[in-house]
């Protein structure tokens, strides 16, 4: 069954001829939704609005699911759904288990490339954005019935290698006791010794010549710094409570076999052409070209992500690519689905979108650094949160500051204010949850019992009801534009609601069957709740 408003909407189109494009009231005595259709068709025609709402008015037949439309002000209609419709949807609603998500009539298969961190190094707070993000846009598809594949394009191949394993060898580092903040040491290390010494520069890149061309050795270290990496990533993936497994990972390195053949496909074609000794394409609209294999014969981060897309519509199937990395990536990305575009390797009818999300400031309103200057690690800001609150709530907090806001938008890091349990929180979301869940704790060992809603009379039961019933097409919405924030919105905004009803209307000290319909709008918030939430990557508790 479709939404209150898409059946409300079908309706009036079928009478009007265009879509109402259907308003949420903006004051409660207008109703619940409005149009200015009339308005619309009354300038076509030529006629006086308010005679034309008339006569559409006159002509609807909606008594089955509201009150009589009304014509306002100069040709607005508007709309009232009746109480026990509503009434009648949150009973359904609450005996849904999917809580009125509906599933797409054509699942998708959808690859979202999210994480993504670089082997030996510590995830920092771009890798936490990208983290948030990516897996609540896999829980919010994969309700919808769509098909994720989740793929976390590690960086686990490149020059830098060279330099670790050669480093390696000079320490003589035993890697069987090196975790991943050890890595990320040897990794500075090297960088410095690459800097100071010449003939380690010249040994750094012959090891790099060695991992290519499959050295055992070489190989094996390379192996070991990757199992270290994942290691500590996955530490920090339980500790987010977030989807990814090591059957996500889908690091540069895998790709690697198919750079060589998807160079000689480009240039054969004539798509690729040598240019001062690198083969590259030019993309129209681009000011420069993409590289697909630099002078020195070497394959890099561009035509990794050319080869990754076409083995993501070929091999894994995909119908929508999404990449979650922070905005300066954007460039990247736009070059490489031009490239796959014009080599054909990304159909016309296949979605790629990048969805750059904006910085984590400090409290200084910079980018966020550590005391020393450098970048601060996931796992740090974890800790940060978690020194004014307990890990489940620090977590809700960090999710949510991290979600609340358009992605595009850089947001401040205050530890402080977001875990506070009042204010637009995540904390404050979860603490409305536990709230409804001791209401029904006490109604139950008061013996007190609720199947449906039979009384809906108060305005405040009914705002309430009304902003229930819009809980699937919100997530709809959300899963269309990639906008989480309109979900974090729509949660606080029934929080919201949720304590305007419980201050006005008594519960447990109402007579049934007003409290048992109260009870009723409770467990229907709690669940709809729990379940944004869910989405959200954040547990909803039983107790705060
Ligand atoms: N490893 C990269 C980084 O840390 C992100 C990779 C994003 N995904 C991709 N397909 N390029 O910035």
């Amino acid at each position: 069954m479709s939404s209150l408003p898409s059946q409300l909407s079908q309706r009036i189109e079928s009478v009007a001829g265009i879509d109402p494009e259907l308003r949420p009231a903006t004051k409660p005595q207008f109703g619940h939704f409005q149009s200015n259709v009339a308005l619309r068709l009354a300038k076509q025609e030529g006629a006086k609005p308010r005679d034309v709402a008339q006569r559409i008015v006159d002509q609807l037949r909606l008594d089955d699911l509201c009150e009589t439309p009304e014509v306002a002000g100069p040709g607005f209609i508007n709309f009232r759904i009746r109480a026990d419709v509503l009434a009648a949807t949150v009973t359904d609603q609450l005996a849904d288990p999917r809580a009125g998500i509906m599933t797409v009539a054509d699942p998708q298969r959808v690859v979202i490339d999210y994480s993504s961190p670089n082997v030996a190094k510590q995830m920092h707070v771009g890798h936490l954005r990208s983290t948030i993000i990516g897996d609540c846009f896999n829980r919010v598809l994969s309700a919808l019935g769509h098909q994720v594949i989740a793929q976390n394009h590690i960086g686990d191949w490149g020059r830098q290698f060279g330099m670790l394993i050669e480093q390696v060898a000079d320490e003589g580092l035993d890697l069987a006791s090196l975790d991943l903040a050890g890595a990320e040491e040897l990794y500075r290390r090297a960088n410095a010794h690459l800097d100071a010494d010449e003939s380690f520069a010249a040994r750094a890149r012959e090891r790099v010549v060695k991992l290519q061309s499959g050295d055992p050795a070489t190989r094996q270290a390379w192996q070991r710094l990757i199992e270290i990496s994942l290691a500590g990533f996955n530490r920090t993936y339980a500790r987010m409570n977030v989807k990814l497994t090591d059957a996500d990972v889908a690091g540069e390195s895998s790709y690697n076999p198919l750079l060589a053949p998807l160079a000689d496909d480009l240039e054969r074609r004539g798509i690729a052409k040598v240019d001062d000794g690198a083969l590259v394409v030019f993309a129209q609209g681009f000011d420069a070209p993409a590289i697909i294999r630099n002078s020195a014969g070497g394959y890099g981060y561009d035509v990794t992500d050319v080869a990754a897309i076409r083995y993501r519509v070929d091999e894994l199937g995909a119908r929508r690519i999404i990449y979650v990395t922070d905005a300066r990536q954007h460039h990247h990305f736009e070059l490489a689905f031009a490239v796959a575009r014009m080599a054909g390797y990304l159909p016309d009818d296949v979605v790629a979108e990048h969805v750059g999300f904006g910085m984590v400031l400090g409290p200084g309103g910079t980018p966020i650094k550590t005391r020393e200057g450098g970048t601060v690690t996931l796992d740090s800001l974890l800790d940060a949160a978690e020194e004014h609150a307990v890990p489940e709530i620090a977590l809700a907090a960090i999710k949510y500051a991290d979600l609340s806001n358009s992605l595009q938008k850089d947001y401040v890091f205050d530890a402080e204010r977001m875990t506070q349990t009042t204010g637009d929180t995540g904390p404050y979301l979860q603490y409305a949850h536990s709230r409804c869940a001791g209401i029904l704790r006490e109604g139950a060992s008061r013996g007190r019992h609720f199947d449906h809603i039979e009384v809906l009379s108060e305005p405040a039961e009914q705002e309430l009801a009304l902003w229930l019933t819009r809980f699937g097409e919100t997530v709809q919405v959300v899963a269309d534009d990639l906008t989480p924030h309109k979900l974090c919105t729509y949660l606080f905004e029934l929080a919201t609601k949720f304590s305007t009803f419980y201050e006005q209307c008594p519960v447990l000290k109402s007579e049934d069957p007003v409290c048992s319909s109260r009870l009723c709008l409770v467990a229907a918030t709690k669940q709809v709740l729990a379940t944004g939430l869910d989405l959200l990557g954040i547990v909803a508790p039983e107790r705060m």
